[in-house]
């Protein structure tokens, strides 16, 4: 039995583009992606899905309140029936009432190696530019779980990252892409979706 993901975005894309290229090389044998939704409308991410035949839907939040945000985005995730989320670059917070729907099913992917450069303001290229700033000699990328206090962010799989003389934040950015996010994310929503579809053939 497949587990259904449904993967969360605000941005470009590219660890989608990854998800959707893992489960189309089947390393992802118990997960379906079945459904991208976007916070904001004129994310590349939608486009990416729709080129690999892939339902994708913006739930705006922009201007919109918290409640009423959730409210729309849980709906989509009931009419897609989705067993999993995965925040795959998706910059809109989440409160601890949405959060507590979804326990151990909410993974988020993190550019740095958690518990630095994490936390308020710390997202995209930020994250980076701090861990320039400090001298880190190394960093790499996380995938957490999204879990209400005190389980707030079980860890579950890290990759360390080499920081190189002359490193920019765009091309520290590239690397832990390249090397650790796109890597580490495809075998974490395998393992959820593995541990997810057994407990569901458990049930049936
Ligand atoms: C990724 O580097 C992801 O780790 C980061 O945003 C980027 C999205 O890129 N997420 C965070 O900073 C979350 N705090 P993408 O849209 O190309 O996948």
């Amino acid at each position: 039995m497949l587990s259904r993901i449904a993967v969360l975005v605000s941005g470009g894309g590219t660890n989608l583009e990854h998800l959707l290229l893992a489960q189309e090389a089947g390393r992802i044998p118990h997960g379906k992606i079945v459904l991208t939704v976007s916070d904001n409308p004129g994310a590349y991410a939608l486009k990416r899905a729709e080129n690999h035949g892939i339902p994708g839907v913006c739930v705006p939040k922009k201007g919109v309140p918290q409640a009423e945000f959730e409210a729309a985005l849980s709906k989509e995730l009931a009419a897609c029936r989705a067993d999993m989320v995965i925040l795959a670059g998706f910059l809109a917070i989440l409160s601890p009432e949405f959060v507590r729907q979804w326990p151990d099913r909410i993974l988020n992917i993190h550019p740095s190696l958690i518990p630095s450069f994490c936390g308020k303001g710390y997202y995209g290229l930020k994250v980076h530019e701090a861990a320039l700033t400090r001298g880190v000699k190394v960093t790499g990328a996380t995938v957490h779980f999204v879990n209400e206090i005190p389980d707030g962010g079980r860890i579950l799989l890290q990759k360390a990252v080499d920081i190189l003389p002359g490193d920019t934040p765009e091309v520290l950015q590239r690397r832990v892409m390249e090397q650790a996010e796109w890597v580490l994310l495809p075998q974490a929503a395998e393992l959820v979706a593995a541990q997810i579809a057994k407990e569901k053939e458990r049930v049936q």
